[in-house]
């Protein structure tokens, strides 16, 4: 199946309430597998790439990859980059072929500015068929270099509205209490927020800080309307201690096949379990 937009793939999850996993991939290896996930419970599927992935294995590497796994798929799938701030990055994915780009301009220093900056990038994006994430409010937590510990100031539902109204964003990512990273405490959500602004202007909203999320969170947020799931520690996790394992059962073991196998299997058992919560199995068309 070629790759399709991202707007077309959650157009329909928005519509039938379910979340598409948005995962972020840091080389071949998570790549396959969370593909494999995807192919194996057939659902669509989101990988979305750090401007520090981006960066670390090269725009041209990260994209031939890419294509070359996801055009072997059988299910929808898009490229998406996550937060980024740098207008340059995001012109380079956008030009190079990426599907969608999150233009994070919440640490600008007025939200008039991110506006306008997104009226660009909505343009820019355009030109090449692509779709555009518009977020207002700093997602809390560092991920990537990205972002930061500081709970962001939340705006009104009138301000986001506008937001969504006046850039044209194909997503919306609020701040609803949710962060990156390990949650160091229960999260309280306000899962209503997202609701008042379905009710307002109906367009798939982005749920960031996926992972330590419940069964029961996912299910009311996703019914409220978040059609994209993003999911990035849970991988890194799943990666690290896959690794840390594989030594402690094999010490002696030099094979680096029978590694890259088994770290393979658990980052795509960590993806499975997500598309499960999420009830995008079985959704492909
Ligand atoms: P987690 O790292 O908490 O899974 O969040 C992922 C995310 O929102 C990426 O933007």
């Amino acid at each position: 199946m070629p790759v399709v937009s991202t707007k077309e793939i959650l157009q329909d999850a928005f519509a039938r309430r379910y979340g598409v996993g948005a995962f972020n991939i840091v080389n071949d290896l998570t790549l396959e597998a969370v593909v494999a996930a995807a192919v194996a419970l057939r659902a669509p599927l989101i990988i979305q790439t750090s401007v520090k992935t981006v960066k670390t294995a090269g725009i041209d590497t990260i994209y031939a990859l890419f294509r070359a796994v996801a055009e072997r798929a059988d299910v929808p799938i898009a490229l998406h980059l996550d937060h980024c701030p740098d207008r340059a990055v995001l012109s380079a994915c956008l030009k190079r072929g990426w599907n969608s780009v999150l233009f994070d301009g919440s640490q600008l220093p007025s939200v008039e500015e991110c506006k306008r900056q997104t009226i660009e990038v909505v343009a820019e994006a355009r030109t090449y068929g692509a779709d555009v994430e518009g977020e207002i409010e700093g997602i809390k937590g560092v991920e990537d270099g990205v972002g930061s510990d500081d709970a962001a100031d939340i705006y009104s539902l009138e301000t986001a509205v506008d937001f969504v109204r006046s850039t044209g964003v194909d997503i919306f990512a609020p701040a609803i209490g949710n962060a990156h990273g390990v949650y160091k405490s229960e999260p309280v959500l306000n899962a209503q927020r997202v609701s008042d602004i379905v009710a307002q202007i109906p367009l798939p909203i982005c749920l960031h800080g996926g992972t330590g999320l419940s069964s029961a969170q996912f299910d009311d947020l996703i019914a409220r309307g978040c059609a994209k799931v993003n999911i990035s520690t849970a991988l890194k996790i799943a990666f690290m201690r896959a690794n840390k394992d594989f030594f402690q059962e094999k010490p002696t073991n030099t094979d680096p096949p029978t590694l890259l196998k088994f770290v393979g299997e658990r980052v795509k058992q960590m993806a499975m379990e997500h598309i499960r919560m999420f009830h995008s199995d079985g959704k492909a068309a």
